[in-house]
């Protein structure tokens, strides 16, 4: 009959095992979409502003539940419920309650990018998680961070799209995954030899991410511990050779690390690491820095924003 269309069941060895989080496309029906989420485990995702302001998206949730943290209440929805989103002004982020499945209905054509990117991505994220806990906390602070001092810069900002700095500042320590568990958590001084293997991390991290996202989203991976005045590392440049893209993610990156327990360091309050930063101009660029302090100053960046998850 004219106007029904059957889909049957995928068979098996279309979708990915049953173990690990996949992505179905159902139906496709000119830029509507109509796409499964199975996500294993309790994870959190990422609702992100929509660059077409006409985009709709749809969520029903089959199976599982989700926490959705807005900006004045935590939502908690399970199985049976719904939720849609247009015009999103900042992300937000969803904590899956477990393995849950989600049908995902948008008129902004998403799957293709996913499919494409998706193996890669979850493999990069479970060498992450599987790694150290302390990495993939921070790597999503230095993912808001990033987009919070972005956003603020506006037209002063660098020549970069909002969904790739996020990208870029998600997966810059990916390359820690080569970096041996008892290195990254060592309390102590590290010994040369064990600095070594910190060291190169930006360039295993660019030299992962080149691939598939590119030289501009590899150099800020590449270059996020570089300093403007060659102090930093893996290879010393100086400003003129560094973008102000990576220079985001590095002030980001140290703006983290100055602010969260790590174990071993002197946890600064989010006031007294923005000065810290806006001291040391030769080694982070100013136009960052200072907009940094104003989001601290003014709220922006309210403490305990970066949670745990
Ligand atoms: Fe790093
Ligand atoms: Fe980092």
């Amino acid at each position: 009959m004219e106007g029904i269309r059957f889909i049957r069941k995928v068979t098996a060895g279309d979708s990915a095992a049953e173990n690990e989080s996949s992505a179905q496309l159902l139906a496709k029906q000119g830029v509507l979409e109509v796409i499964l989420y199975r996500i294993k485990g309790e994870s959190v995702v990422w609702l992100f502003p929509a660059s077409d302001p006409n985009a709709i998206e749809y969520f029903f949730i089959h199976a599982g539940g989700v926490d959705l943290a807005m900006e004045d209440e935590l939502v908690s929805l399970g199985a049976g419920d719904s939720f849609s989103v247009s015009g999103l002004k900042t992300d937000v982020p969803v904590k899956m309650h477990g393995d849950s499945e989600i049908l995902y209905v948008t008129n902004c054509p998403a799957y293709e990018s996913v499919a494409d990117v998706d193996v890669s991505l979850k493999e990069l994220l479970t060498r992450i998680n599987e790694k150290d806990h302390y990495t993939s906390r921070h790597s999503k602070a230095v993912l808001q961070y990033s987009l919070a001092i972005y956003d603020a810069m506006q037209d002063r900002g660098p020549d970069i799209s909002r969904e790739d700095l996020a990208f870029a500042a998600l997966f810059h320590d990916v390359g820690k995954c080569f970096v041996p568990v008892e290195i990254l958590q060592k309390p102590d001084k590290l010994e040369q030899a064990e600095l070594r293997y910190i060291l190169r991390h930006p360039v295993d991290s660019g030299r992962m991410l080149l691939p598939k996202f590119g030289e501009q989203i590899a150099e800020i991976a590449r270059n996020h511990h570089e300093r403007l005045d060659g102090t930093g590392y893996p290879r010393g440049l100086k400003v003129e050779d560094i973008s102000l893209s990576s220079q985001i993610v590095a002030v980001a990156d140290a703006f983290d690390a100055m602010t969260s327990n790590r174990g071993y360091n002197v946890v600064k309050t989010l006031l007294e690491a923005a000065e810290e930063l806006v001291s040391l101009p030769n080694q982070y660029d100013m136009r960052i820095t200072s907009v940094l302090m104003q989001l601290v100053s003014s709220g922006g960046l309210e403490e305990g924003v970066i949670t745990g998850v």
